[in-house]
């Protein structure tokens, strides 16, 4: 391992080292040096597996794993001597552990191409990020959960086309997003079923005429069973890709919340204030509070799309198998993994933390006469009017009520008698936001008394409290 060709474990053949901006280009350390533990796992499981098939000496399997042993304290305590020049972990591992045992080391590659290794290493280190993930977006949850049950008859505007349309209940709105996340959560955990089988023992492309063992490299690594094609193994990076969708939408959902945070707390809306720790001044303007965590979670959002994109672009065109394209996999994925923890952890701290203006929100939804259609069901039901002529009288009386400058609840009953003959006191009582809620009892509706069944279940299923 001095200087020049020898330097490289695949030099045999070459006459000359590589370029400067060579080994710039091919070098993956920087980044597949993350995936160091999952190398070392590999590895151990296929030495025993070579030594159980006689392929390796008990002496020489022992030597390795004694060797990995150091190899793992080194990287735990942060003095393993990575080297750029051996181009990625791989090399980086069996190098030192050549260093560390000598001869040994030589024979653990045996029945091994790097190209299986390193998507065996890549599928150990994405079901573990899956599973970390999903966590993350569990405690997300949680987090609206428990400000849905504070929130449960908090009587807010509802929107479409961000124009006032009925009262419904803060805790019924934070809650839309528990379910978006629940599917997010599956989306994501449910990626590792179809990751979870092993590459390992493809060798290079075609597989090995070592009498090896792949169900037994797959158990030790815990992995359902052996992936059936080699070509197949060391090729197909649809698992990251899956990973790298479910995490896109996902963050397409913290995307929306972050941009409702940023609409609320704004001094228009007045709906809400994020904490002091979730805000951020302005160098110039003293009174500014502004919702920088949020800002960045919309604009990352894309990013973790833009990363799908990529790989799916660097994938698309390639033959079978392997190809070099495939290095930069694990960048994109590492990068859009700790791109969306960070933003799924940003979004719980300000949910935790914000404060509702429930004032504010209930003032909002009187307005806009956000209570038509109570009035509309009210003829439906009250006078028999087919809805389609409800829908025209309320429409009369919410003009009347605009003329007037008042709210619907506020006009007099005479003045309503004037569009339809048949009006009577009792219609005041749907007219209020409080009672428009209320009324929507039907499963899945926004009534305080739905809202906090949900809320309840929620918990369950979380197990929160
Ligand atoms: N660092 C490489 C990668 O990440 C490892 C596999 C290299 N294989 C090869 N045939 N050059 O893809």
């Amino acid at each position: 391992m001095a200087d020049g060709k020898g330097q490289m474990m695949w030099g045999g053949r070459f006459a000359a080292t590589p370029s400067a901006i060579m080994e710039e280009i091919n070098a993956s350390l920087d980044i597949d040096r993350r995936m160091a533990e999952e190398d070392v796992a590999g590895s151990r499981a296929h030495a025993d597996m070579l030594a159980e098939m006689a392929i390796l000496t008990a002496d020489d399997n022992s030597a390795i794993q004694t060797g990995l042993d150091q190899v793992m304290e080194e990287l735990r305590d942060g003095t393993f001597p990575f080297r750029r020049e051996l181009e990625d972990i791989h090399m980086n591992v069996e190098a030192r552990l050549k260093e560390l045992i000598g001869e040994p080391a030589g024979r653990l590659h045996t029945a091994r191409s790097r190209n299986d290794q390193v998507v065996t290493d890549f599928r150990l280190w994405t079901r573990r990020a899956l599973e970390r993930t999903g966590a993350l977006v569990t405690a997300l949850q949680a987090a609206l959960v428990r400000r849905a049950g504070e929130h449960a008859a908090s009587i807010m505007p509802g929107f479409t086309h961000l124009q006032t349309a009925q009262p419904v209940t803060l805790g019924h709105h934070l809650l839309a997003y528990v379910e978006m996340l629940e599917r997010d959560r599956s989306r994501i955990l449910d990626c590792a079923v179809r990751l979870n089988e092993c590459p390992l023992g493809a060798a290079a492309l075609a597989g090995t005429s070592f009498p090896i063992d792949r169900d037994m490299t797959a158990e030790a690594l815990g992995f359902a069973r052996p992936m059936a094609n080699s070509m197949d193994a060391v090729s197909a990076r649809d698992f990251a890709l899956e990973a790298l969708a479910a995490l896109s939408i996902a963050a397409t959902h913290l995307s929306r919340l972050a941009e409702e945070i940023v609409l609320w707390t704004s001094p228009q809306f007045a709906f809400a204030l994020l904490s002091d720790a979730w805000s951020t001044g302005s160098s110039i303007m003293p009174q500014k509070r502004n919702p920088d965590a949020a800002e960045l979670v919309r604009a990352k959002s894309a990013l973790i799309t833009g990363h799908f994109l990529a790989l799916q672009g660097a994938v698309k065109a390639l033959p079978l198998t392997y190809a070099k394209d495939l290095q930069d996999d694990k960048r994109l994925t590492f990068e859009a993994f700790d791109t969306f923890d960070l933003c799924a952890r940003a979004m719980t701290g300000m949910i935790e933390t914000i404060t509702f203006n429930t004032d504010t929100m209930r003032a909002a939804a009187a307005k806009g006469f956000s209570t038509a259609t109570d009035l509309a069901d009210w003829l439906v039901r009250e006078l028999g009017l087919p809805f389609r002529e409800a829908h025209h009288v309320t429409g009369r009386i919410v003009a009347l009520a605009e003329a007037r400058g008042c709210d619907l609840a506020d006009l007099p009953v005479a003045d309503m008698q004037g569009v339809h003959a048949d009006i009577t006191p009792d219609v005041l009582g749907v007219l209020t936001v409080e009672a428009s809620a209320a009324s929507r009892m039907s499963y899945g509706a926004t009534s305080p008394v739905r809202v906090a069944e949900q809320v309840a279940q929620w918990q369950q299923r979380l197990r929160l409290e």
